[in-house]
């Protein structure tokens, strides 16, 4: 049985997960996931993006070693690299790393909905963990997603930290800057 979570519920208890229960992601869930990344809207609706799906106790606790606060991937149930053409290459328009970011976002609170916890891991050892994963030459990536049941359940429903995040009055101008 699905627990029902509103959008807004979901993106305001979203809270970054990076220990993981020894329990694998059923394998709808997982597919719901990468569907919420397929589903995410694009510049000029090109999808240029792909995403490696990693469950290989193995391979998780090597691409770990990549970053160094990769860690949390050593245990996740599946890690999720996200791939793309190169934002910085000449030419190339820089709406790849927005289109990619709003389709990781899109994963992790589907994810969250499902009670299923995420946590980005930055690359990088860029080289060593594009072999890890066969990464062609001309494809860029720069962040896998863990995913994983949380080791402490209670996370789920925590009361947001006091001060987690600036206030909207530190963010938000009215009209002009
Ligand atoms: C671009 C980006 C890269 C991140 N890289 C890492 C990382 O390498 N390791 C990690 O543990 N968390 C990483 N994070 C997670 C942030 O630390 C987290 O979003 C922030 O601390 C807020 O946490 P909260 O959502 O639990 O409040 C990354 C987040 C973003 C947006």
């Amino acid at each position: 049985m699905e627990p029902a979570l509103g959008t807004w519920e979901a993106i305001d208890t979203l809270r970054t997960v990076r220990a993981f229960a020894d329990r694998p992601l059923e394998g709808w869930a997982l597919e719901r996931i990468l569907n919420a990344g397929r589903r995410a809207g694009s510049s000029k609706n090109l999808q240029r993006w792909a995403f490696i799906v990693c469950r290989d106790r193995d391979h998780l606790r090597e691409l770990s070693t990549t970053g160094p606060w990769a860690g949390h991937l050593a245990g996740a149930a599946v890690a999720v690299a996200l791939v793309s053409p190169d934002p910085r290459a000449e030419g190339a328009p820089l709406s790849i790393a927005f289109d990619l970011g709003r389709a990781a976002q899109n994963m992790v609170l589907a994810a969250w909905e499902l009670g299923i916890g995420s946590a980005p891991a930055t690359i990088y050892e860029h080289q060593r963990a594009g072999d890890l994963l066969g990464i062609p030459p001309e494809m860029h990536f720069e962040y896998l997603l863990s995913f994983g049941y949380p080791a402490e359940p209670a996370v789920l429903s925590a009361p947001n930290r006091a001060g987690g995040r600036r206030p909207l009055a530190e963010l938000v101008h009215e009209e002009r800057w």
